[in-house]
């Protein structure tokens, strides 16, 4: 059940520089036209919406030829202050690291570099006493071994397996402490049953609901941000007690991204 929310710092980065002009996940269409002041819109609106619901928001500085670093859930993973840095699968986002660890060196946190490819909260999810990490697509199972660590948390390791998903946070978000959402197909049959096993009251979401963007979104233990397609999920997120907040950040969708890679939780 739903406790109340907790007021959560968030980094964000504006997307002044976003388009699609390359390829490296199946939503990319290089060339198709992208509305940026559109994009940009919906991106403060977003920004608004968290603050008007008690959180803070920082911002990295965007950088020129990053087009894909609006993205800011992709930089790290930051758990108790302790800042777990990326590394990008495609060689046209590497360049994202060092940027983001500009502002987290000068917001006063010290960077760990991973030594293998890991996209941040892309495809690790903090859930309670564990951190859910994806593997599959980007993020690799030695990287899940660093991860566990360095943090000395838990790490539990999921498979996924359609390319649509090919980000953890594009599958699966985490409600609060205790529980999750996931579309159960976008895993492997022995990553099924291990999420529910550890999540038996888990919100399952519809392939609809998934290819909405609907398990990209943030939730602060009571709101739920949520992309306003994902009309089904919402409804049974309300009807567990939850409440859903639609942005729509449809012009991001373009690029395979939602409310969640937009968005980095800076937990202290
Ligand atoms: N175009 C980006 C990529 O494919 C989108 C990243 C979306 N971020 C996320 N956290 N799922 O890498």
């Amino acid at each position: 059940m739903p406790t109340t929310s907790t007021p959560r710092r968030y980094l964000v980065c504006e997307p002044r520089h976003f388009a699609v002009q390359y390829a490296i996940n199946p939503w990319m269409r290089p060339g198709a036209p992208v509305d940026t002041t559109l994009a940009q819109h919906q991106w403060h609106t977003l920004v608004h919406t968290l603050r008007t619901h008690g959180h803070t928001v920082d911002s990295a500085e965007p950088l020129p030829g990053l087009p894909d670093m609006v993205f800011a859930a992709n930089s790290a993973l930051v758990l108790a202050g302790r800042v777990f840095g990326s590394l990008f699968h495609a060689p046209q986002r590497r360049p994202e690291s060092s940027a983001y660890e500009t502002w987290f060196t000068s917001a006063g946190f010290a960077v760990h570099r991973p030594e293998s490819v890991c996209e941040g909260e892309g495809d690790l999810v903090p859930a309670g006493r564990y951190v859910l990490a994806g593997t599959g697509f980007r993020t690799t199972p030695e990287a899940h071994r660093e991860v566990q660590e360095f943090f000395g948390v838990p790490v539990v390791g999921l498979r996924l397996v359609d390319p649509y998903f090919y980000h953890l946070d594009t599958a699966l978000f985490a409600l609060d402490e205790e529980n999750v959402a996931y579309y159960p197909d976008a895993f492997s049959s022995g990553s099924r049953e291990v999420l529910a096993r550890l999540f038996p009251d888990a919100v399952l979401a519809t392939r609809e609901d998934a290819l909405a963007f609907g398990l990209n979104s943030v939730s602060d233990g009571r709101h739920v941000f949520i992309s306003p397609r994902a009309a089904a999920l919402a409804g049974r997120l309300a009807r567990r007690g939850y409440v859903p907040v639609p942005v729509d950040l449809s012009e991001f969708h373009k690029a395979g991204g939602g409310i969640k890679c937009c968005t980095q939780e800076i937990r202290s």
